[in-house]
């Protein structure tokens, strides 16, 4: 599992804005190296982003900057994500969540630092993204060649409780039809990292509730690692492993959450976490009420 991962991580270094690419004329990504377990390939350690014999990451990130204009909206962040980690990001409204994971994503590269990410990744975004012309399959299987596709394809649907809807237009899903459709995509391509930002922020509480128990499932049953970004923090407790916040561009603050299944909103140590957390967002006057 571990040797299979690795093979997976990309090994190049983002280029720098505005400066010559330090990696130009420089070998190929270390990426085909078939590294003993649990030690990243040497191209990577030679780089100087990892210390010698860290164990594999889905998301290794160092010294990431990245500026809009003169505002830096990541400054300097450190980020690991471990394999099959469930980590949520908070954090308030403007303060990079999205940014980051567009750079982890791949659909920015105007940054600076360190940037090592999982290459089997998958993106959900609060708004489905479903081609309205294309039916649930079609937006399922869409840019997967092979000739298992529609199987594959289908067998996502299943997974995501959409079986006999493989015909359905975009257009006659409900919205949480449409965001299962959006995790049936992810799934399908078998990522090893999985990045939702604020998935069910466009579903009412009811359809939320069904959503965490399914993507909880799927979880259990493919081990991705998973960024959560989300600016609700109930929802970071429900599900994450460990929860960042991200304050002025830095992950200034972390929490393990140990809470024992199934995790209670009326649980004392619930409460608790909520209150540093709503604390760290700066909601003091709401974290005391709460706490
Ligand atoms: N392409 C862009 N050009 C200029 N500013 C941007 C761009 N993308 C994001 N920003 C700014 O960066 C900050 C962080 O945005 P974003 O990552 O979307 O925040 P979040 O997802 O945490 O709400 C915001 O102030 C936003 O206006
Ligand atoms: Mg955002």
């Amino acid at each position: 599992m571990a040797t299979r991962f690795l093979r997976q991580l990309t090994g190049a270094r983002q280029p720098v804005a505005a400066g010559p690419d330090p990696s130009a004329g420089a070998p190929p990504a270390p990426a085909a190296v078939s590294p003993p377990d649990g030690v990243l390939p040497d191209g990577v350690l030679a780089d100087g982003v990892l210390a010698d014999g860290e164990p594999a990451a889905a998301v290794r990130v160092r010294g990431l900057t990245r500026a809009f204009g003169t505002r830096a909206v990541l400054d300097q962040l450190d980020l690991t994500v471990a394999p099959g980690e469930f980590v949520a990001l908070l954090g308030r409204s403007g303060s990079g969540k999205s940014t980051l994971l567009r750079i982890l994503g791949g659909f920015d590269d105007d940054v600076t630092g360190d940037v090592l990410v999982a290459r089997r990744r998958a993106i959900v975004f609060q708004e489905p993204r479903l081609l309205p012309w294309e039916r649930a399959l079609g937006n399922v299987v869409l840019g997967l060649r092979g000739s298992d596709v529609a199987s594959r394809g289908r067998a996502a649907l299943a997974e995501v409780g959409l079986a006999g809807r493989e015909k359905s237009w975009p257009v006659t899903l409900s919205g949480g039809e449409a965001q299962r459709v959006a995790l049936a995509r992810a799934l399908v391509r078998e990522p090893d990292l999985v990045m939702l930002d604020e998935p069910f922020g466009a579903l009412d509480a009811l359809t939320r509730i069904r959503m965490h128990a399914l993507l909880q499932e799927l979880c259990r049953r493919h081990r991705p690692a998973v960024l959560f970004v989300t600016h609700d923090v109930d929802e970071a407790i429900l599900l994450a492993d460990r929860i960042l916040v991200l304050t002025e561009g830095r992950l200034a603050f972390q929490a393990a959450v140990d809470l024992p299944a199934p995790r209670l909103r009326t649980d004392p140590a619930f409460a608790d976490l909520r209150s540093r957390l709503l604390a760290e967002l700066g909601v003091q006057e709401l974290a005391a009420a709460t706490g």
